[in-house]
C-alpha cells in the first residue's frame, strides 16, 4: 500500500516498511536498489529501540536514500552466564517506532539463518578486542565483528551507522572493514543521553527506580574528568582516581573498569595530550552499563 507523508507543506510519496526474514529475499532488494544507484544505510541493532537508535537511523536517513535497519540479537556476542535468553525484546513496538522514522526494510532474520549448523568461520580484530570490555568480555568481539560482517555481506549496505557509546565496538569495525578491504563507510554518532546525562542503553530497563537515580554517576564523574582535563590536568592516574572516587559515592555501582586509553588502538596511557579516551564500565544488580568520553584538546 502507497501513502503519503508530510515533510514541512510538501506531502512526499513513500512505500510502507518491509519486514524482511529471509536472507535471499533481502539481497535481491538490495541488489535491486542498487542497480538503480540508491545508496543504502544500514543501522545494525539488536533490538528493544530508543532514542539513541532512532538518531541513528535518520543519520542513516540523512546520509542515503534507502534505510535498512537490522535487527538481531546476537547470541555469538554474549558470554555463557550472560543476558542473552533475558536480553529486552519488543518486536511490534519496534516495527511501529521504524515505521514512524519511514524506514524502508526492517531486516529480522532467525538465529537459524544467521548461523546455518555447520558454519565455522570467525572474525577476530585481535588487539582491539583485548581491552576495556572484551577483557571481561571474551569472545564479545568476535561476535560482533562476525554477525556485522555478515549483515554488510547480505545488506550490502553503503554506509553503516554506530553509536559512539559503544566505542570499542566502533573502532573495532572500523578496522575490520579496513583491514578486510570492505566497501562500507562507517559513522559514528555521537552518544545520546538522557536530560541527567544517562547514556542511552538498552539495559537501561534492567535499572530499578533507585539504580536509575545512582546510574547518573557514570557521566557524572566522565564530565568531572572532562572539567579537570580542560583546567589543565593531563595526568592519567589524577584523571583515573577523580573518576573512581565519584563512582565509589555510589554504592549501587560496582566498578568493573575506569581506562584512559589511546582514541584509536585502545591501548592505556599514562598522559593525555592531544587526545584521549576516558572509558568505564559498572555493574549495576542486573545491569552492566557502559559510557566513555574523549577528551581531547
Ligand atoms: O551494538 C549492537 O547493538 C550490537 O553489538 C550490533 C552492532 C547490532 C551487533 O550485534
Amino acid at each position: 500500500m502507497l501513502g503519503f507523508r508530510h515533510y514541512s507543506n510538501t506531502p512526499v510519496l513513500f512505500l510502507p516498511m518491509q519486514i524482511v526474514e529471509q536472507i535471499v529475499e533481502m539481497h535481491d532488494w538490495s541488489e535491486a536498489e542498487r542497480r538503480q544507484s540508491r545508496r543504502i544505510a544500514l543501522i545494525p541493532t539488536m533490538g528493544f529501540l530508543h532514542e539513541g537508535h532512532l538518531c541513528l537511523v535518520r543519520d542513516g536517513k540523512a546520509r542515503c536514500d534507502r534505510v535498512v535497519v537490522s535487527i538481531f540479537v546476537n547470541p555469538r556476542q554474549f558470554g555463557p552466564k550472560e543476558d542473552f535468553t533475558t536480553y529486552p525484546r519488543d518486536l511490534a513496538r519496534d516495527v511501529r517506532l521504524l515505521e514512524k522514522e519511514g524506514v524502508d526494510i526492517l531486516f529480522h532474520p532467525s538465529v537459524e539463518a544467521i548461523y546455518p549448523a555447520r558454519a565455522q568461520t570467525h572474525i577476530e580484530v585481535e588487539n582491539l578486542s583485548l581491552p576495556l570490555c572484551g577483557a571481561a568480555r571474551p569472545g564479545h568481539f568476535r561476535g560482533v565483528a562476525t554477525v556485522v560482517a555478515k549483515l554488510f555481506n547480505i545488506v550490502r549496505p553503503h554506509m553503516a551507522v554506530f553509536g559512539e557509546k559503544d566505542y570499542q565496538q566502533l573502532q573495532v569495525i572500523r578496522r575490520m572493514v579496513r583491514d578486510l578491504n570492505m566497501e562500507v563507510e562507517i559513522a559514528g554518532h555521537p552518544i545520546v543521553r538522557e536530560a541527567d546525562g544517562l547514556a542511552l542503553s538498552s539495559r537501561n530497563a534492567y535499572l530499578t527506580p533507585q539504580e536509575r537515580g545512582a546510574a547518573v554517576c557514570l557521566s557524572r564523574s566522565l564530565c568531572k574528568a572532562d572539567r579537570w582535563f580542560r583546567r589543565g590536568e593531563t595526568s592519567g592516574r589524577a584523571l583515573l582516581c577523580l573518576v573512581r572516587s565519584e563512582l565509589e559515592k555510589e554504592p549501587l555501582a560496582k566498578i568493573e573498569y575506569v581506562k584512559l586509553c589511546h582514541v584509536e588502538t585502545l591501548e592505556d596511557i599514562e598522559k593525555v595530550d592531544d587526545a584521549a579516551l576516558l572509558a568505564l564500565a559498572v555493574q549495576f544488580s542486573k545491569a552492566r552499563l557502559i559510557d566513555n568520553r574523549v577528551l581531547r584538546r
